[in-house]
């Protein structure tokens, strides 16, 4: 059997094929599936939690009986954190074959791994979460989606909850269309906030930034 191809330019030309056809997230599940049958490597393959979310840990504490869900958790390494820290966690993504790797990845694992479409969100999950944690998924989504992504995360915040969002952020002379992944401008970070959930801190790390929202109890 051959070596498997570098993941980065199958996710291109995976998403040109579905963004050009009009179902801009059939590539998610396709790419995970050409890395489980051994034709690509694993996508988005971090092992440890990203650094952000860490230290938003290392300043802020969270009471141990919150719900937490991470948007789009990929191979499972910020919802494991977060269940290590003693919250009840659910792991959505889109992609079942992502979902069958992080169970295999973490077998005993306490987070809930449940398949789910940001853009087409079950009732149980608007509204279900004290602490809503997304880290480079709508970034990774077309921009033809970007206001229902958006608008999707927001939706999952409870009363009294906060919502981090840990993205790459275009940069001046960037070009938009360029991607995966699609950076958020920082009028669309922004966009997260609306009705009750405001904006509360703005963080930047290098080219990426943390922004932490709160929705009033
Ligand atoms: C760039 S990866 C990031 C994964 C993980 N958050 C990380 O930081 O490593 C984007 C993830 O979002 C998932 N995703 C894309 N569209 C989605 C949707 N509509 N609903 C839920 N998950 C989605 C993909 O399958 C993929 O696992």
């Amino acid at each position: 059997m051959s070596e498997p191809v570098r993941w980065q330019g199958e996710a291109d030309r995976l998403a040109a094929a579905a963004n050009a056809d009009g179902t801009p997230t059939r590539w998610f599940e396709e790419l995970y599936r050409a890395a489980a049958d051994g034709e690509v490597t694993r996508p988005w393959p971090r092992e440890e939690p990203h650094p952000a979310l860490t230290g938003w840990f290392g300043e802020h504490s969270v009471d141990g009986s919150a719900q937490a869900v991470v948007v789009g958790c990929g191979m499972g390494a910020d919802a494991e954190y977060l269940a290590a820290l003693g919250l009840a966690t659910t792991g959505f993504d889109i992609s079942e074959t992502a979902l069958r790797l992080c169970r295999e990845r973490y077998p005993a694992s306490a987070v809930t791994y449940r398949q789910a479409d940001l853009l087409q969100l079950a009732p149980d999950l608007v509204g279900a979460f004290d602490l809503v944690v997304e880290i480079y998924t709508v970034q990774a989504m077309s921009r033809s989606v970007r206001e229902r992504a958006v608008s999707g995360v927001s939706s999952l915040v409870a009363p009294g909850g906060t919502l981090l969002v840990i993205t790459f952020v275009l940069g001046h002379g960037a070009d938009p269309q360029e991607g995966p992944p699609w950076p958020l401008t920082e009028a669309e970070l922004r966009s997260f906030a609306g009705g009750d959930l405001r904006l509360s801190n703005l963080t930047g790390h290098g080219p990426e930034q943390l922004a932490e929202f709160h929705r009033p109890a």
